[in-house]
Formats: C-alpha cells, sequence, structure tokens
C-alpha cells in the first residue's frame, strides 16, 4: 500500500479486518518493521483520538514519532499559489511539504474541509498535495471529504459484534450546534458500501450526502423508519452538502436524538458514534452508557486500524529499498 486516503487503497476488506483481528491479539509482533523509521503526524485540526491512537499504533511498529500542529508553533502556511505573500502567512505549503518529508520516511496528515467551497473540499487540496509534494508515502488522519481510519476501526467493531452475518447498519444525522465537515458519514458510507451489510443512511430534507459516497445505501427522511429492525445505529451530526447551503446548519431539530425511545424501534442495536460527541444533542446520557453503546471499544479501535495502515505502509517501503 503506498498511500491511505480511502476504502480502495485498504484493498480486501476481509483480509484487512483478518489482519486487524491478528494485529489484536498481538499487537507488538511487527516491532522490528518500523525500527529507524520516523512518523511524522501533522495536524491542521484538535485531535484526542487519532493523535494518540497513531502514535500509539507507531510504537507498537517501533517507529519514531514527530507531531506537528500546524497551528501552534509553526510559521503560518499559505496553501495557494499565486497570493502575494504580504500578510501574516510566513511559510508557503509548496515549500513546507519537502521540507517535512526530509525529515520523516511516512507522514499522516490531518486537514478538515472549510466548509466554503465545495470544489475545493472535494478535491482534497491539502491531502493530494501532500502526496505530489512530500516524496513520502502519505495517510489521511481525516481530510476533508473521508475519515478512513475512523472508518476501518467502525468496520472493525462491526465485525466484532455481529449478531448476524447481514447485519442492518444504519447511519443517521443527529442535531449539533456547529457545521461539522461530511468527512465520517462519507467514510462510513464508503467502507458500509463496500460490504454486503444492509446499509440505511437517515437524514432530515437538505441533509443527503454526494451521490458517490451514498451509493447503494437506502436513504430515507424518516429516521423511525430506517431504525426499525437495525442492529447497530452510527450516529453523527454533518452540514449540509447539496448547494446552495453547501456547509451550513439548516436543523438542529432534537427529535433527531438518538434516546432511549430511538433505541427501542431497533433490534438491541449496538451504538455507535466516532467522538467526541455533544451529549444530549447527538445522544442521550442513558443511551451512550448502556451496556449497548460501542463508542469505547470503537475509539479503542483506531489504535488497531492504524496499526495495519502503517504496517502495510511500512512494507511497501521495504520492498521499495
Ligand atoms: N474520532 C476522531 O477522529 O477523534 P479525534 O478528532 O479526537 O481525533
Amino acid at each position: 500500500m503506498k498511500k491511505f486516503t480511502c476504502v480502495q487503497d485498504i484493498g480486501n476488506l476481509h483480509d484487512a479486518v483478518a489482519e486487524a483481528l491478528a494485529i489484536k491479539k498481538d499487537r507488538f509482533a511487527h516491532v522490528e518493521l518500523g525500527r529507524n523509521k520516523t512518523l511524522m503526524m501533522i495536524f491542521f485540526n484538535s485531535s484526542l483520538r487519532t493523535r494518540l491512537s497513531t502514535q500509539k499504533a507507531a510504537m507498537n511498529l517501533g517507529m519514531n514519532v514527530i507531531v506537528l500542529d500546524v497551528n501552534q508553533g509553526a510559521w503560518k502556511l499559505e496553501t495557494e499559489r499565486g497570493v502575494i505573500m504580504d500578510g501574516d502567512k510566513a511559510e508557503h505549503l509548496l515549500e513546507a511539504i519537502p521540507v517535512m518529508g526530509s525529515y520523516c520516511d511516512i507522514i499522516g496528515v490531518r486537514s478538515f474541509a472549510g466548509l466554503t467551497n465545495k470544489a475545493e473540499d472535494y478535491e482534497e487540496r491539502i491531502i493530494e498535495q501532500f502526496i505530489r509534494y512530500s516524496g513520502r508515502p502519505v495517510f489521511s488522519m481525516e481530510a476533508a471529504t473521508r475519515h478512513p481510519l475512523q472508518s476501518f476501526a467502525d468496520l472493525i467493531t462491526i465485525e466484532e459484534h455481529k449478531r448476524t452475518e447481514r447485519p442492518k447498519v444504519v447511519l443517521t444525522w443527529a442535531p449539533h450546534p456547529k457545521a461539522l465537515p461530511q468527512a465520517v458519514p462519507n467514510s462510513f458510507a464508503e467502507w458500509m458500501n463496500a460490504t454486503d451489510y444492509d446499509f440505511v443512511i437517515a437524514n432530515p430534507e437538505g441533509y443527503d450526502l454526494a451521490p458517490e459516497f451514498v451509493g447503494k445505501a437506502k436513504v430515507t427522511h424518516d429516521q423511525d423508519e430506517a431504525l426499525r429492525g437495525a442492529d447497530f445505529v452510527y450516529a453523527k451530526n454533518w452540514s449540509a452538502y447539496a448547494a446552495p447551503n453547501y456547509g451550513k446548519v439548516l436543523s438542529t431539530d432534537r427529535s433527531w436524538t438518538i434516546s432511549t425511545e430511538k433505541m427501542a424501534l431497533t433490534n438491541n442495536a449496538f451504538f455507535m458514534h466516532c467522538l467526541p460527541v455533544r451529549r444530549n444533542m447527538i445522544v442521550t446520557d442513558d443511551v451512550i452508557e448502556a451496556p449497548t453503546s460501542l463508542v469505547i471499544p470503537e475509539a479503542a479501535n483506531r489504535e488497531i486500524s492504524a496499526t495495519v495502515v502503517l504496517k502495510r505502509l511500512l512494507e511497501e517501503l521495504k520492498i521499495e529499498n
């Protein structure tokens, strides 16, 4: 694997999950693979889980790790070409990227959508420039349109907990006071569409995701209908995708909050969310604290998904060298 930004990069999902479960049994089995190799993690946005789990994954593989928070302590970066740099941005991304690449073997990048220019966001300008100019294998730690390390961890979690071969998995929009990117729901949909699960997306009108991510999923604007018989409920907020409302909050309707009453419609479903989560907006206290809540195992599996991804990138480097 030369990069990891989407589900296609991981290849066969059965093999990927099997590899993940083997690593979970012995997470230091490949500790020699990363000896004298350096991971650089570059954050344009905040993180708790991605930062810690990816660093732990690198340590499982014997790697050294450098973490850079671009907005804290680095020069302010210009990302647009052709700009006269007479403002507060002292360095251009086009110099910064190859410089960063010269200090490491693998680069992880977190760069969220700006939510003002859909074309720019969906072109994935920042991570694509890292892929083009760093000279290193690059993986996404959540980009503008996808969060594949999260989706891989979600898939592992579903595979560990599913009670039927083909569970009903419902991705449901839930309210949030701020405009959030579509990266997590897009990515979750992309990964679920790569399985043979019964996959349903529920969202209010005006919140349909991009067609390329919706894929073969059933879409409904009736959350109760979607939840009936569900085995897994994956709640997430996202801002509007469709023009002219791209990136906007159109609703904070709390009748979409996942509550005990909502979960009673399901087939005793497991509750999932990528975290961080706003309690009593997205999900009520009682649902997130119930034994059927998978939010902690899901977060713990981030270490496993990151270990598989870094292991595969390191194996490719070994072949090339
Ligand atoms: N789920 C997730 O990516 O969490 P962080 O934003 O804290 O990294």
